[in-house]
């Protein structure tokens, strides 16, 4: 495993030519798009590195699975009555629909959207105890209690980010985000700022491939029942408008971030976390998909 994982990061680092950093985020504009890295987490707590995986990143929509998880965790399916189950073909920032459907609410908990009304459901009195919440439950799965936010990144999209802060006040007005528009957007861009590494992300996945199980203590974090929904929303969206193509290539539960980063989820086998962040035009990262293409190819990875 450790001699493919190198021999495929060597094979598919020219893809790193390819594709822009995010520019929308001022701060992210300013990452290497040459950094390309792996890290493999077994069921059985093996741990294989390659490449540029000390490279650290932001989650930004990584975070949405995990977020989604606390959601459900407070709401149950309740959570479903703010944000649909199918998936868009739009971009990930996309705002068309929620003025097309009638009645309106985000198609899926991927999509920016989604997402926001997603973190609008964690509970908590205050922002501050929602917002340690979140970063709890990232500590868990991630087996990291070191993590925390990037301030940088996060003051950096506070401030550009309106096009979130349309989607969030056009939230309020169809009647899907109650309470303070600001406050729910600052949680966002908080869980979107969280800086991780690629041993990080192979962590949250393993704990989604696992059902929900530590795999090393054993705990259950979670209940499978949540896995598999997170799971579900990882193959039909979790790629945006690449799912469908990222589905037949690569066949496996994932998630990506415009940072560059991919959470992936074997079932039962192993959790991915990859970085590298020169996008594509969908803001899904060319080397990295390569990538998991090769990898899932080589071990027969595909759930189809
Ligand atoms: O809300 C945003 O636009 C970013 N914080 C996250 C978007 C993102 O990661 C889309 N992924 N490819």
């Amino acid at each position: 495993m450790q001699f493919l994982l190198n021999e495929l990061v060597d094979k598919n680092r020219a893809w790193t030519n390819y594709g822009k950093v995010a520019g929308y985020i001022p701060e992210l504009s300013k990452k290497d798009p040459n950094k390309l890295g792996i890290v493999v987490v077994d069921v059985k707590g093996k741990i294989y590195r390659a490449g540029d995986y000390e490279t650290k990143f932001t989650v930004q929509s990584m975070s949405k699975p995990i977020v989604l998880l606390l959601a459900l965790l407070d709401n149950g399916e309740e959570v479903f009555k703010k944000v649909g189950k199918e998936p868009t073909g739009d971009a990930f920032n996309s705002i068309i629909k929620l003025e097309t459907l009638n009645p309106s609410k985000p198609l899926n908990p991927m999509i920016n959207a989604g997402a926001i009304a997603v973190t609008s459901l964690v509970k908590g009195k205050t922002k501050e105890e929602k917002f340690k919440r979140i970063i709890n439950l990232f500590r868990k799965v991630s087996k990291n209690p070191k993590l925390d936010i990037n301030m940088d990144v996060y003051l950096s999209e506070k401030k550009t980010g309106d096009r979130n802060r349309s989607i969030a006040y056009f939230l309020r007005d169809i009647g899907i985000l109650e309470g303070d528009v600001e406050d729910i957007l600052d949680l966002y861009f908080r869980q979107c700022s969280i800086e991780v590494t690629c041993e990080d992300v192979a962590n949250m996945g393993m704990v989604l491939a696992n059902q929900g199980i530590d795999n090393e203590s054993k705990k259950r974090l979670v209940p499978k029942y949540l896995t598999q929904i997170v799971k579900t929303f990882m193959v039909t969206c979790g790629m945006y408008d690449a799912s469908g193509e990222f589905a037949i290539n690569v066949g496996v539960p994932s998630k990506s971030g415009v940072s560059g980063g991919i959470m992936s989820s074997v079932p039962n086998k192993m959790g991915i976390g990859v970085i590298g962040p020169a996008l594509d035009y969908k803001g899904n990262s060319i080397a990295g998909v390569k990538l998991l293409e090769d990898l899932s190819k080589e071990l027969k990875l595909s759930i189809f």
